[in-house]
């Protein structure tokens, strides 16, 4: 059984193996500020900077290394970053599983693995069968930020946001206007690096159990017709 730990900056950190879901978010950080999602927070430095420069909203980070899930914890923890919690786990089985829909104002994903090979593109955070989970977390009026300088997986992604119904995306000239947000993205500025970069705004509520039409096609099914002489079904 392989059980998830979960942090609480401020020192509390246990498994979500016995706890329900969805996930009470609320009573995991009591408050009533709004919350804020990043998906792969790699070193934490955005998640953890955001935090603390604005106390009155509550922030919940995704990643799967252990290694970056602990450094952050121990530097929340350091820093009094209290308005933090750090989950590790794999993002879309989370999303799928553990988390609430529509709760977040913001979500943060900044250059997420791109798995090039078309093989592995069902493994991306944003394809035609994921895309849904993503955008599922934003409230209306929630916006999602994302880089990459994988350009290819940019453009698609662009393609993706754009068949969603009353998302508003926005490809950014240059870089955000507080600057570099991440490690990845500060490294590979100083590299001079193209990267590219969308804001999008959800407008309206998502249709309940909306499917990107392209992810949908993809799922069939099948039933064996009745032999003669079987009892007719029901
Ligand atoms: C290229 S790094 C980018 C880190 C950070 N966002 C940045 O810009 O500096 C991608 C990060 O996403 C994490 N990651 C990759 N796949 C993930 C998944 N399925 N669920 C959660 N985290 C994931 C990796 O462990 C890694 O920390």
């Amino acid at each position: 059984m392989r059980l998830t730990p979960l942090y609480a900056a401020g020192g509390v950190e246990r498994s979500l193996y016995r706890l329900p879901a969805p996930l009470d978010l609320d009573r995991l950080l009591p408050g009533d500020g709004p919350w804020q999602v990043e998906i792969g927070f790699g070193k934490g430095r955005f998640l953890l900077e955001r935090a603390l420069a604005c106390p009155e909203q509550r922030f919940l980070g995704i990643e799967v290394a252990s290694k970056y899930f602990r450094l952050l914890a121990r530097r929340a923890a350091r820093r009094g970053g209290r308005n933090l919690v750090a989950l590790r786990g794999e993002a879309l089985y989370l999303l799928s599983t553990f988390l609430p829909r529509g709760f977040a104002s913001a979500v943060h994903v900044y250059f997420p693995d791109p798995w090039p090979k078309s093989r592995h593109h069902k493994r991306r955070l944003f394809d035609p069968e994921t895309v849904d989970l993503v955008l599922g977390l934003l409230r209306p009026g929630g916006e999602l930020d994302f880089a990459t300088d994988f350009l290819a997986y940019g453009e698609r992604v662009a393609e993706l946001l754009a068949a969603v119904p009353g998302l508003e995306v926005e490809r950014l000239p240059g870089p955000w206007p507080d600057g570099a947000r991440t490690n990845y993205e500060a490294k590979y500025m100083a590299a001079g690096r193209p990267i590219l970069r969308l804001a999008a705004r959800l407008r309206e509520p998502l249709p309940e159990l909306w499917l990107h039409p392209d992810g949908r096609a993809g799922v069939l099914a099948a039933v064996a017709p009745p032999r003669s002489g079987d009892e007719p079904a029901g």
